[in-house]
């Protein structure tokens, strides 16, 4: 069991029962026991993952971070809050929204499938930094007839529309005709990559689907639009990439 020590009126607010304000009055009106007793005092340390803490009638069942797998649809961008734009988070439950969970790198607007979300920023980090190299992989149907020379290029590299040249990329053609169909596994993650790197050789990627994140892949049970936690040997075999 993990050891851990918190100010109770922070871990209360972590949990989404109000603000530190708002838990702090719920205090000093005795609302809140721990193992037992009244606890007015919201500077009180306690292990939120040992001492049973009740409030208002309810043991807080304590957890610091969540972690979310999203069949993102098309028509909402991988960002927490925006002005204009409907945004994944707005998918997402209040009962996990509470956790502030952010996006764990973007997916286009118009592009669909697998999309993790987390509060847990090493976990992030550890998903998206370049030096980690994790490989994605992408369904798409592309208007043109993708061919071995594709695979070719991709393999050793294709320079996009502003002179970069992409790193080795495996392109498998399910099928080649007027429109391709084709799964396409990169393991780096620039601005609209696999758009420009079909861009590179003349081909218009029409519709984009990821499939998987290292070795967790999109769960074929979700509906475009839900989400559900990822399992614990999930986490652990991300833990491990
Ligand atoms: N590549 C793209 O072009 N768009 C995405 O959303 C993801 C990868």
């Amino acid at each position: 069991m993990k050891k851990k020590i918190l100010r109770l009126d922070k871990i209360l607010a972590h949990m989404g029962y109000g603000t530190r304000n708002d838990v702090k009055k719920m205090m000093r009106k005795g609302l809140v026991t721990v193992d037992g007793e009244v606890i007015k005092d919201s500077a009180v340390k306690v292990d939120p993952y040992e001492q049973i803490i009740i409030i208002s009638g309810e043991q807080v069942k304590y957890r610091e971070f969540v972690y979310l797998m999203l069949n993102k649809p098309a028509g909402c961008i991988s960002a927490t809050e925006d002005e204009y734009e409907e945004t994944v988070l707005e998918l997402i439950d209040d009962e996990y929204r509470v956790f502030s969970p952010f996006p764990v790198g973007r997916l286009d607007k118009d592009t669909e499938g697998l999309l993790l979300l987390t509060n847990d920023g090493d976990f992030a980090h550890n998903l998206t930094s370049p030096k980690r190299k994790v490989p994605k992989t992408y369904y798409a149907q592309v208007r043109g007839q993708v061919s071995e020379d594709d695979c070719e290029s991709f393999k050793k590299g294709v320079i996009l529309d502003d002179g970069y040249l992409t790193k080795p990329a495996v392109l498998i053609i399910n099928n080649s005709g007027p429109v391709s169909e084709i799964e396409l596994t990169i393991t780096e993650g620039k601005f609209h990559q696999v758009k420009r790197m079909f861009q590179a050789v003349d081909k218009e990627v029409i519709y984009l689907k990821r499939l998987s994140i290292g070795n967790v892949s999109l769960d074929e049970d979700l509906e475009l639009g839900s989400y559900r936690e990822l399992t614990e040997e999930e986490i652990r075999n991300i833990a491990k990439l």
